[in-house]
């Protein structure tokens, strides 16, 4: 019992260790005045199957819109959510620790010229935390 115990505790913390600041893992591509282009890049944490991936973005502010170009989006301002999904069951599989890299286009209201930009404070795929 306690093996199994400690053994919880140490891959918690490791899981919890490898939660890296998202803007270690989103790179802003581009800044426009009511948009940004992001670059998200990662290791995937575990393999995916056939029945393919979700990543999901959380947002700290509402945005208008979440676009990708690789992949179907859906989202939910009120939540200041965003999913994304394989495309195509080409896209769908992905092999643990694989390098995976995506693009994805954020607008936003706002006062000009100033307006707040909504930043991702946490980023998933398939449910772990990959940065916060
Ligand atoms: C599957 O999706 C990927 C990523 O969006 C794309 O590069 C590829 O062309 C698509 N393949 C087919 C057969 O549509
Ligand atoms: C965020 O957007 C929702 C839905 O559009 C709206 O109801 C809410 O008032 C907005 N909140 C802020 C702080 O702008
Ligand atoms: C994201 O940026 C990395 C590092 O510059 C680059 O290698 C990768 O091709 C970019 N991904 C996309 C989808 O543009």
């Amino acid at each position: 019992m306690a093996k199994v115990a400690l053994f919880i505790f140490i891959t918690a913390v490791v899981a919890i260790s490898f939660a890296l600041d998202c803007s270690d893992v989103i790179r802003k591509e581009q800044e426009g005045v009511l948009s940004w282009l992001g670059n998200i890049t990662f290791n995937a944490p575990v393999s995916t199957g056939p029945s393919g991936w979700t990543l999901t973005l959380f947002f700290d502010r509402n945005f208008t819109g979440v676009g990708v170009w690789d992949g179907f989006v859906s989202f939910n301002r009120d939540e200041r959510w965003a999913e994304i999904t394989n495309r195509n069951s080409t896209d769908a599989v992905i092999e643990a620790g694989e390098k995976k890299s995506l693009r994805f286009r954020v607008n936003f209201d706002g006062e000009r010229p100033n307006p707040d930009v909504p930043e991702v404070i946490s980023l998933r795929f398939q449910d772990i935390e990959l940065c916060n």
